[in-house]
């Protein structure tokens, strides 16, 4: 099958510099969403068409996995001229499925339907009767059979009554496709060649019209404005909570939950409010995450808790470990089970063993950390000498007294123990109490001055 994807649009309404196609929703561009849905009909012919905004729309093609043929529309002569510019790249033997780059929702299942009652010679129309059709082509039926469509600002009065509308998606024979494109003409209200006047050509032509209707009409909703944007964004996350509930997850309010990637869920996980999830992230069997975490590209093991308002980043959390609240994890943090990080703890590139602990603010960055080890509040391990990162270990058992600073390189040996507020420059030999500390003097001559009397 082809697939052309229309996203030549300026998106006036969006108010914005960005192309209308290239805005979010749930953390990836609209277009992306629709190639994404393309892909997964297998398609074999994929075309982009562009315009506004060209040059970014091009560089973010590039950028995927797969070569996307594209091609330029300008100037933009309506959605039949625009359809015309893919001609070259499409392959008459297969029927082409025309997609909108600013419509994201459409599920595959529905495109399917559609695509499998076309067959391979029929016109197939995905349709939706909407309570409010303004604006949108008008689906005319005759003895029940689709006659034409005739645009908002073309139809009379009785046909601005049809409730019955195009979503604008289309499957159609390629071979016939080429042919009623060519004999396209703009004499109608906005002077553009509209797509829409093929099903006209389809019919006089003896080529049968069917229709196709998706489960919901989010599924054909388009982003025309910023309004729009963020009611689909409400829409697609309320979908993606309702399957995390129906898996069994439970989220203490599935209106207050955003996930902007893929989220996989094992069994009896409990989300609470203001979480973001974002890329890939795991949450293996029975975590819980307190409200107001962001979590991103991590993985958290089973039975792990994240206490609220911690943020989480290409990151691996331990079995039954305890993270936050408040706590940072950063790119490169792998803790072994059992391991405890409390607030304003941040850790950077760092791997801890089992069972050890830093509660309390402290920095640990470029670090290994091996078992059982307990890190006073206020540990700093001092990675950075303005040009180059060094590590820090700190090996199983080892005590590091609150206030350290650990000047990498640097290691603290097996079971070595750090009085408070040292700051470590050589190693610390295994076993051993090692403190740099001035010696505390009282002096006993001294006494507290007092003010003059004026
Ligand atoms: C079109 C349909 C209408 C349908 C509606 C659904 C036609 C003539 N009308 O309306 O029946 O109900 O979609 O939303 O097809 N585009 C281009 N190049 C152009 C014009 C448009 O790439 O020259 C793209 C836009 O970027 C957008 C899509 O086509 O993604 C639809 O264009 P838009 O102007 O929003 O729709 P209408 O033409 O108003
Ligand atoms: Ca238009």
């Amino acid at each position: 099958m082809n697939v052309v994807i229309l996203a030549a649009g300026m998106g006036k309404r969006m108010q914005s510099a960005l192309p209308k196609v290239l805005h979010p929703l749930a953390g990836k561009p609209l277009l992306s969403h629709v190639l994404d849905t393309a892909r997964s009909l297998s398609a074999s012919q994929l075309c982009v068409i562009y315009g506004h905004g060209g040059a970014a729309v091009l560089e973010m093609l590039a950028a995927q996995p797969e070569k996307v043929a594209t091609a330029l529309q300008e100037p933009q002569l309506g959605t039949g001229h625009a359809v015309m510019q893919a001609l070259p790249e499409l392959d008459d033997s297969a029927a082409t499925l025309i997609l909108y780059g600013d419509v994201p929702l459409t599920t595959a299942a529905s495109l399917q339907a559609l695509v499998d009652v076309a067959g391979k010679d029929k016109l197939g129309i995905l349709t939706v009767v909407q309570d409010d059709p303004f604006g949108l082509g008008r689906i005319v039926r005759e003895n029940g059979e689709i006659v034409r469509i005739v645009e908002q600002k073309d139809a009379n009065e009785a046909e601005r009554a049809i409730k019955e509308i195009n979503s604008g998606i289309m499957v159609v024979p390629t071979a016939r496709l080429k042919q009623w494109l060519g004999a396209l003409k703009n004499n109608n209200a906005q002077g553009e060649y509209y797509l829409t006047d093929i099903v006209a050509m389809a019919v006089a032509d003896g080529v049968p019209v069917v229709s196709a209707q998706p489960s919901a009409q989010w599924e054909v909703a388009g982003v025309n404005s910023k309004v729009q944007l963020a009611e689909l964004e409400r829409i697609h996350q309320a979908n993606i909570a309702l399957k995390l509930l129906e898996q069994g997850v439970t989220l203490m309010d599935p209106a207050r939950i955003d996930v902007r990637g893929e989220l996989v869920c094992g069994r009896d996980v409990t989300i609470d409010v203001g979480c973001v999830f974002e890329g890939k992230v795991e949450l293996a069997d029975g975590v819980r995450v307190g409200p107001h975490c962001v979590i991103v590209n991590s993985r958290i093991l089973a039975g792990a808790q994240i206490k609220p308002f911690c943020h989480i980043e290409e990151a691996v959390v331990g079995e039954v470990s305890i993270i936050g609240p408040y706590a940072r994890l950063r790119p490169g943090t792998v803790l072994a089970e059992d391991v405890h990080v409390g607030n304003f703890v941040e850790i950077k590139n760092g791997q801890v063993a089992a069972h050890s602990k830093a509660n309390h603010l402290a920095y640990i960055g470029d670090a290994t950390i091996g078992s059982r080890v307990n890190i006073g509040a206020g540990t700093i391990t001092c990675n950075y000498d303005g040009a180059n990162k060094f590590r820090t270990v700190i090996e199983d058992d080892a005590f590091i007294g609150s206030d350290s600073q650990l000047v990498a390189p640097v290691t603290v040996g097996k079971g070595a123990t750090l009085g408070a507020g040292t700051t470590l420059t050589k190693d610390a030999p295994a076993g051993k109490l090692t403190i740099s500390r001035a010696r505390q003097i009282t002096v006993e001559t001294w006494s507290r001055p007092v003010k003059k009397p004026k």
